[in-house]
């Protein structure tokens, strides 16, 4: 069937939660091939629009803050700010990253939900739900934990299940506690507004089920299991002090359920971007919408935020949904609390000119139909391998060898041989397989086909040995070196969606002065007779083993980027996965006294305490101040962690964590020695 010709493409990435920093597994699964995708079409001259941000709403972001005694504002300032400047190093080319706590957000949520809600599409319902009467709040989502009825893992959230990735509801779990306070909680009743999924089965039966066969078989199997059980109305509003609040009356201390608010985060964010043209993104039919994701937030891109789009009435619906499975990390599950994860941010700073080689290994192992894993060997061999061995060698080959026997000048191609033909006709093959896997989002296949570019060049450099023809046929070197630069030409055309730090560098190299559109790589000549080259510098660079080495035992050491607080110790109680010694003796606990302490600067929880460890006199800052004041910590004996990695708090480094004992009602003790010891005392 041929496809339908769309005028311009909206491109939508997951809009990550700024509550923790982009780790590979996020890159892998949205950002890269999404990335591609939009670079891809933007050569090829379609009108593209690229929308990306944070969602800055939503339980997991009001936890964090608490656990870190800092409000929801100041986290998502932080990741915000964070998320963006790593995605831009990593050149994800977004038209706009902006975020949901913004203006134009909440009007833009704010007013679509009035107008469901004046139409009469929601169903306003009282219900009781889970309340923690010691700090009397409603328990929303991750704010209970418990057993989950599908696996039995012990720490499932009242919205989701971790470990199995079943979405659930609060009264499904068995043993509910609150994850505030660990307390069993009451129910209460409370009044909120439902979207009738039921309602729109139909619909999005014939239209996902019918019409769209085509999308990938893990997002159209789960649609189908999805509607196959049959929909329910869904909650889309909070009881929380932290969204966009619910804009009618009577509906005071409630929020718009972040699932509703986010994905209008789309739609607000293209408005900040072309306020007086926005409409025709989200309004005509010629659009075409397509949204970037995880395997996690299938159900809501496909069934309820096309419910949400169809309720309004005046919006597209996507064309497709690529979604990819998770990437593991050598094996194992990425977890953002154990710290098994490599996080953008990090890796960039230890790998500043290597944007490419992290973009390149991704794609090749992105999960695109099963789950995958990523290793730093396998990092190591692609770039080792395949960058250096393959891509890298050939250009620099190509370009080396028409500086000694051309000065540097494009040679004419003279007579072709069979050969060269026959070289020469795959490329055509080439290219039209690499523009099909782009158009399908088959972005593993698609890097291949442009890599096979550069082998074919490597092979057709290895076949002709210019460097032993130059002993007798100058004519025959020219034609070779020609056709070995054009292929390079041709590659700075193929990778850029892919390697767009590398092709800046190869059209450095070639002296091309600009990017050369798609419609330009079927061009037998790229590359005119006469023109001059500039001096070759290498791609790539060999990755050592220690280098890999070194990461690979950061991973178990653990980084800045996990924050154990007081406050979530409570929310781990259940969950703790057994530890063996070897982890146990990770840890350096000491004995220290307490030499100075005060109140940090405008926050409620916070202290910063000065310590005497035996080894040094050190600073911690400690979520502790709503128990202790200064004075009664003076000159006592703690039991602190010495070798946790430090981090910036408030602007403090705080260089380890004084151990607290924590009831389930939330009251805390500072552990310490029974008798006095000398500081540096070892804890084991
Ligand atoms: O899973 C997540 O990280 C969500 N913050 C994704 C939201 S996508 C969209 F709806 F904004
Ligand atoms: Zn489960």
């Amino acid at each position: 069937m041929k496809q339908k010709e769309y005028k311009r493409y909206l491109v939508t990435s997951a809009l990550p939660y700024a509550n923790g920093p982009i780790h590979i597994g996020h890159l892998a699964g949205v950002y890269v091939p999404a990335d591609i995708y939009v670079r891809y079409l933007r050569l090829t001259g379609r009108e593209v629009c690229f929308i990306g941000g944070s969602d800055e709403h939503g339980v997991p972001i009001t936890i964090k803050a608490r656990q870190l005694g800092v409000t929801p504002r100041e986290i998502v300032d932080q990741y915000h700010t964070q998320i963006k400047e790593s995605f831009s190093k990593l050149g994800i080319s977004f038209d706009i990253y902006s975020r949901t706590t913004s203006e134009i957000h909440h009007k833009t949520a704010s007013a679509f939900f009035k107008k469901l809600y004046d139409e009469g599409k929601f169903i306003e319902k009282e219900t009781e739900q889970f309340f923690d009467p010691g700090t009397g709040t409603f328990l929303a989502d991750r704010y209970i934990v418990g057993t989950c009825p599908r696996c039995n893992h012990n720490h499932a959230y009242g919205d989701q299940c971790e470990k199995c990735g079943s979405t659930l509801s609060a009264e499904e779990l068995i043993d509910p506690r609150s994850s505030l306070s660990g307390v069993v909680p009451e129910k209460k009743k409370t009044k909120h507004w439902y979207l009738p999924l039921n309602e729109y089965e139909p619909w999005l039966k014939e239209w996902i089920l019918e019409t769209h066969k085509e999308w990938k078989p893990n997002v159209y199997g789960q649609c189908k299991s999805w509607l196959d059980n049959g929909l329910k109305p869904r909650a889309v509003s909070r009881d929380l002090d932290w969204g966009v609040p619910v804009p009618i009356e009577g509906a005071e201390g409630k929020v718009l359920y972040v699932w509703f608010d986010a994905p209008i985060g789309y739609i607000s964010n293209t408005i900040e971007l072309f306020p007086d043209t926005w409409e025709k993104w989200w309004k005509d039919k010629d659009t075409k919408m397509v949204h970037f994701i995880g395997k996690d937030n299938i159900v809501f891109h496909c069934i309820v935020f096309p419910s949400m789009l169809k309720a309004h009435g005046e919006f597209i619906v996507p064309d497709n949904v690529p979604a990819n499975e998770f990437l593991n990390l050598e094996g194992d599950k990425i977890s953002t609390s154990n710290n098994w994860a490599v996080w953008l941010h990090e890796y960039l700073e230890r790998f500043p000119n290597k944007q490419d080689v992290l973009r390149y290994t991704l794609c090749a192992t992105m999960p695109e139909t099963k789950d995958n894993d990523f290793t730093w060997k396998d990092f190591q061999a692609r770039n080792n391998n395949e960058l250096v061995a393959i891509l890298g060698n050939f250009v620099n080959r190509a370009v080396v060898l028409t500086h000694k026997y051309c000065d540097g000048v494009v040679p004419t191609c003279n007579a072709l041989t069979e050969y060269d033909k026959e070289i020469l006709s795959q490329i055509p093959k080439t290219i039209e397989s690499l523009e099909s896997h782009l158009e399908h989002y088959h972005f593993r296949e698609a890097l291949k086909d442009a890599m096979s570019l550069a082998r074919l060049g490597n092979k057709y450099l290895a076949d002709t040995e210019p460097w032993k023809v130059a002993k007798t046929d100058m004519e025959r070197v020219q034609t070779i070196l020609n056709i070995a630069l054009q292929i390079c030409a041709r590659l700075t055309i193929a990778l850029d969606p892919f390697l767009p730090f590398t092709t800046e560098k190869l059209r450095g190299i070639l002296n091309m002065p600009a990017a050369l559109p798609w419609s330009r790589f079927r061009d037998e000549v790229l590359l005119a007779p006469g023109f001059t080259l500039n001096d070759p510098v290498l791609l790539f660079e060999k990755i050592e083993d220690t280098t890999v080495q070194a990461e690979v035992d950061r991973l178990t050491k653990g980084s800045a980027a996990t924050e154990t607080t007081a406050a979530a110790v409570t929310e781990i109680i259940a969950a703790f996965p057994e530890c063996t010694f070897e982890e146990f003796s990770k840890m350096d606990i000491r004995v220290a006294t307490v030499l100075a302490a005060e109140r940090v600067p405008k926050t409620d929880k916070l202290l910063k305490i000065t310590i005497d460890t035996g080894l040094d006199t050190r600073v911690i800052v400690s979520g502790i101040a709503e128990h202790y004041s200064p004075e009664d910590l003076i000159g006592r004996q703690v039991c602190m962690l010495a070798n946790l990695a430090p981090r910036k708090i408030r602007g403090i480094e705080s260089k380890g964590m004084i151990l607290m004992a924590q009831e389930p009602d939330g009251s805390m003790s500072i552990v310490s020695p029974e008798k006095e010891m000398k500081n540096g005392s070892v804890v084991n």
